[in-house]
């Protein structure tokens, strides 16, 4: 396959002040395509993931990751095929995954990628959303972090998102769970309720924290969206609750970031709140893959994803989409001529 001279890409042209990103902090260019060097390959990028935590990447302060710098490409996750390979790792046509960024090509070593065979019954892009980071991030938190059991109540914020989505279905597998789902919009509601949940909330309806209120208390609560809404679940979690801090999404755009005030309904109540990252359980992603894979094929789990076509140019308004909510599902950025719109 003969390649382009150039190689398309976006990079960060400046640090985002607090509040949403706009198109002005991104920049498109295009720099020379360089050849492979011994042990490195060449990947044509077909889909990129989208995912809230790029926010914090922007900002220059310590985290579990160093920031984008500027002028550098946009930092993503993504998927796509060996074009020509230079390492015994990988040959022509092979399907990777790595930190491919907002980039039409990626050249580097063979070993900063990992090899994907997609199983019998999925697609290629499920290894961005339900057997990728999403999946471990929802089968790790709910139940090694909130070590969910039967029988229990679990309240899942941001439940019609990527996490969200997969954190809700494992909770509606478990025996005699009752699953109160919170989303932001009637349709999302009625998505959620479809999936079998009996009790889904909107929060962006009048009346919410009285209907939160009236749903009852709370053993496990997945928390996507920190805030407020963490305040409000927190005043009525059941004695030896687990609060699962997975994502804080309501305080990564906003100008005024919210105070928690109920932690010490952590103490009468003997409850643990407890954050982590889904990387650091990468040795058992076999065995999270295994039991979503499993859940699928049963039925128990189904999926969406939010594709935006357009390639490199949809992968601003991917952002900004998803932080607008108007995602259902995992957000994705296909590079495939025509593809995009709601995939379940
Ligand atoms: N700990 C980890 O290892 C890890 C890994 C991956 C993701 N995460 C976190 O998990 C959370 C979900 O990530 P995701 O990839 O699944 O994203 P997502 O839920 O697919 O997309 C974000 C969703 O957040 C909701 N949202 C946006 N602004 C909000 C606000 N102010 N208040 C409440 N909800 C708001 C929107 O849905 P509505 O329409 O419902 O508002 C939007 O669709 C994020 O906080 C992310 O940082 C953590």
């Amino acid at each position: 396959m003969s390649l382009p001279a150039m190689n398309k890409r976006v990079v960060l042209a400046k640090r985002p002040d607090r509040g949403p990103i706009t198109p002005a902090t991104f920049k498109k260019d295009a720099a020379p395509l360089r050849q492979p060097a011994e042990g490195e390959v060449v990947v044509k990028i077909e889909l990129l993931s989208i995912d809230p935590a790029m926010r914090m990447w922007l900002v220059d302060t310590p985290s579990y990751i160093p920031p984008v710098q500027i002028g550098e490409v946009m930092r993503a996750g993504g998927l796509g095929r060996v074009v020509q390979s230079r390492s015994d790792l990988y040959k022509a046509g092979d399907l990777v995954h790595g930190l491919l960024g907002w980039q039409e090509y990626w050249v580097g070593p063979a070993s900063a990628l990992e090899p994907r065979h997609t199983p019998e019954g999925m697609e290629d892009i499920d290894h961005l959303g339900l057997l990728g980071v999403s999946g471990m991030t929802a089968y790790f938190g709910m139940l090694d972090v909130g070590r969910l059991k039967d029988g229990e109540t679990v309240c899942i914020s941001g439940a019609a998102g990527s996490v969200g989505l997969i954190a809700t279905q494992i909770a509606l597998a478990h025996k005699r769970c009752k699953v109160i789902a919170i989303a932001g919009s009637q349709d999302k509601v009625d998505e959620l309720k479809a999936l079998g949940c009996k009790t889904v909330l909107n929060y962006k309806e009048d009346g919410f924290a009285r209907n939160l209120r009236k749903a009852g208390r709370i053993d496990v609560y997945f928390d996507n969206v920190g805030g407020q809404m963490l305040d409000l679940v927190l005043a009525q979690i059941n004695p030896y609750a687990r609060v699962v801090m997975c994502g804080a999404i309501s305080q990564y755009n906003t100008a005024k970031p919210y105070g928690v005030r109920l932690t010490p309904q952590l103490i009468s109540m003997k409850a643990r709140m407890e954050g982590f990252i889904a990387f650091d359980y990468e040795k058992r992603y076999p065995e999270g893959r295994a039991y979503l894979a499993d859940l699928a094929k049963k039925g128990q789990i189904k999926y969406a994803y939010y594709v935006t076509g357009g390639g490199l140019d949809g992968c601003v308004k991917a952002l900004q989409d998803m932080f607008d909510g108007k995602n259902y599902g995992k957000t994705v950025v296909s590079f495939k001529e025509g593809e995009r719109g709601t995939k379940l």
